[in-house]
C-alpha cells in the first residue's frame, strides 16, 4: 500500500486531520509531516517537507492542505521531480493522475468541504498513470528542472 506523505498549514490543519483519519482507517501508511495546531505557519515549510518526502521515496505520494491549495501546489511544485496538482474536483483529480502523472495532491480547506476533499483523494489515490502519448508530455515537465541548473538535474537523477 502506498505510503502517504502529508502537510498543512493552519487553514488546512483540520482537513488535514480529517483526510489523515480517512487514510489510516482505509489501510494507508501516513506520514504526518505537521503542521499540528491551528497556530498561524508557513506553508512553502510544509510544501518542501512532503515535497522532500516524495523524491526521496519516504512516501509514495504526497498530500498539502492550505487554504485553497495554491500555495502549496505553488511552493511544491518548485521541489524537483514534484508534480503538484491543485483539485477542487475529483475529475480533475482523475485527470492528473491519468495525464499528469501528479505525485502531489493540493486541496483547499476553505473552498473543499470534508466530504469533497475525500471523493477527491479516494479518487486520486486509485487513479494510474495512463502513459502513452502522456508520458512524453511529462517527461518534457521533468525535463523543465533543468532550468533550474545542474544541481537540480543531478538531484533527479539521483
Ligand atoms: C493562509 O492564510 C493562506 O494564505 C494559505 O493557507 C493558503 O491559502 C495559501 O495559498
Amino acid at each position: 500500500m502506498t505510503v502517504v506523505a502529508l502537510g498543512a498549514d493552519h487553514a488546512g490543519f483540520p482537513l488535514k486531520e480529517d483526510l489523515k483519519g480517512w487514510l489510516v482507517a482505509h489501510g494507508y501508511d501516513v506520514v504526518d509531516l505537521g503542521t499540528q495546531s491551528a497556530e498561524a505557519v508557513d506553508y512553502p515549510d510544509y510544501a518542501a517537507a512532503v515535497g522532500v518526502a516524495v523524491t526521496a521515496g519516504k512516501a509514495g505520494r504526497g498530500v498539502l492542505v492550505c487554504g485553497t491549495g495554491i500555495g502549496m501546489a505553488m511552493a511544491a511544485n518548485k521541489v524537483p521531480g514534484i508534480r503538484a496538482a491543485g483539485c477542487s474536483d475529483a475529475f480533475t483529480a482523475r485527470m492528473s493522475r491519468e495525464h499528469n502523472d501528479a505525485n502531489v495532491l493540493a486541496l483547499g480547506a476553505r473552498i473543499t468541504g470534508r466530504e469533497a476533499a475525500i471523493e477527491i483523494l479516494e479518487t486520486w489515490l486509485a487513479a494510474e498513470f495512463a502513459g502513452g502519448r502522456h508520458a512524453r508530455r511529462v517527461q518534457k515537465i521533468i525535463d523543465l528542472d533543468r532550468l533550474r541548473g545542474p544541481e537540480s538535474a543531478d538531484a533527479q537523477a539521483r
